[in-house]
């Protein structure tokens, strides 16, 4: 069985790093200078064939790498053997593993001591700080992934307690503007249609947040023919929800008018026992943020009498009230749980970010050497590495551009 998984792993790995062009013109370009040799690396992502693309990538570099889940029930774990599987790679990660098991992992990965992390969602930074602080000596810095976990490096820096230098790899352009618009856009309905298989057209969608990924999503269930309601506690993203055609209201109301629920905030308590209680029999919710906790699952069963899977990765839930409601993937992301995650071109884009910051941190360890040390805080990704993979991703789908001359270029410096 584990022999067949492998295969199924490689595949699937396969499969995707013919559609990671990036990536793979990055890898080219460093191949013979090796530059993340003598580097650990602890990468903590979710475990699908996107991610263990990335983690080759920098072991074909020369990094030495040590990767874990950073959810649970997003780890694949045919991907997560078969990357195991790749020279100078080890993986902790099991699919569907308990919270200790998954503490663990996260440990196991950090006492390798790493000179580089890369971080989904902020809990290799959490781990670093608290419980496995003697495993950051040799940390020259890190990269976070997603939005969430940039909010919890921001907490951490307006406390003075972010002790590394860490990317901000999500507000690259490169990244969040195309990896949570489209790619969570596309693969989160690629959940739901999955784990349903319902029509969506003519069925009322609601969305919650109208941020990065909320606006892709709503877009994308216009586009199958729902009416889209979206739910914001942010004046102008409601007031840009409303000119993009899509009705605005508060939770409250929107919860007696939806099919289907999507949060994606990275805020809790979003669809909570007030709503649960006034929904239709039959809504279906998923949450497409970073954390579950933008569902109130644990209030969703105490207010029902019977709770049972109706199918795989969705359980009913028999209300007091009368009604079914049904959560798909434990409220956990839906596109990653129940699905594959993103496309492979999206993450080919968001990935080679995270490479070329993983270089430039490299570049740092060699200054260090010489005494300098880079401030620990929250760094934007230089203009430099997005504008990099901007040129690549358009150099592999055939694209040319314009170029300024130089007496535009005087004018819009001048004004004149
Ligand atoms: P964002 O900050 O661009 O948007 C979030 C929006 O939610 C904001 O407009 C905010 O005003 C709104 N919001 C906050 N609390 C709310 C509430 N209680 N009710 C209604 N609206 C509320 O963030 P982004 O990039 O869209 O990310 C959202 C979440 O999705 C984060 O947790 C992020 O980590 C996660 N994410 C998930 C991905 C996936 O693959 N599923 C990919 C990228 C991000």
């Amino acid at each position: 069985m584990p022999k067949n998984q492998v295969t199924s792993g490689k595949q699937k790995i396969a499969w995707v790093s013919k559609h990671m062009q990036i990536i793979n013109k990055i890898i080219d370009e460093y191949r013979e200078t090796q530059p993340l040799s003598g580097y650990v690396i602890v990468a903590s992502v979710h475990m699908e064939a996107k991610t263990a693309y990335l983690v080759q990538a920098l072991a074909e570099l020369g990094a030495e790498v040590y990767a874990t889940g950073c959810n649970p029930l997003s780890t694949q774990d045919d991907v997560a053997l078969a990357l195991n599987e790749t020279p100078r790679v080890t993986v902790y990660a099991k699919h569907n593993c308990s919270d200790k098991e998954y503490w663990n992992f996260l440990k196991k990965a950090l006492k390798n001591r790493p000179h580089i992390i890369i971080d989904d969602g902020g809990d290799l930074i959490e781990l670093l700080r608290n419980t496995c602080l003697e495993y950051s000596d040799r940390l020259v810095g890190g990269c976070e992934e997603t939005t969430t976990g940039v909010y919890r490096l921001k907490a951490l820096a307006s406390q003075n307690k972010l002790r590394f230098p860490m990317y901000n790899v999500n507000n690259a352009d490169c990244k969040h503007m195309f990896d949570n618009h489209y790619g969570t856009g596309q693969s989160a309905l690629d959940g739901i249609l999955r784990t349903t298989n319902l029509i969506i057209a003519g069925k009322t969608a609601v969305v919650a947040g109208y941020g990065d990924c909320g606006s892709g999503i709503a877009k994308r269930l216009r586009g199958l023919g729902a009416k889209v309601i979206v739910t914001e506690v942010d004046s102008v993203k409601a007031l840009r929800a409303n000119m993009d055609g899509f009705r605005v209201m508060k939770m409250d109301k929107a919860a007696r008018l939806g099919d289907i629920f999507i949060t994606a905030t990275g805020c809790k308590d979003v669809i909570t026992w007030h709503h649960f209680r006034v929904m239709k029999d039959g809504a279906v919710l998923a949450n497409a943020g970073h954390f579950n906790v933008e569902i109130d699952a644990e209030e969703l069963a105490i207010c029902s009498k019977n709770h049972y899977m109706a199918r795989n990765n969705i359980e009913a839930y028999e209300l007091n009230s009368g009604q079914t409601i049904y959560l798909l993937a434990e409220g956990r992301l839906v596109n990653l749980a129940a699905a594959d995650g993103h496309a492979a071109e999206i993450m080919d884009m968001s990935f080679s970010i995270q490479l070329m910051c993983v270089l430039d941190i490299a570049t740092w360890l060699t200054r260090d050497m010489v005494g300098y040390h880079t401030p620990s805080g929250l760094y934007s990704v230089p203009r430099e590495i997005d504008d990099k993979v901007a040129q690549l991703a358009l150099k592999v789908q055939g694209i040319k551009i314009d170029k300024l001359t130089e007496e535009q270029e005087d004018y819009l410096r001048n004004g004149f």
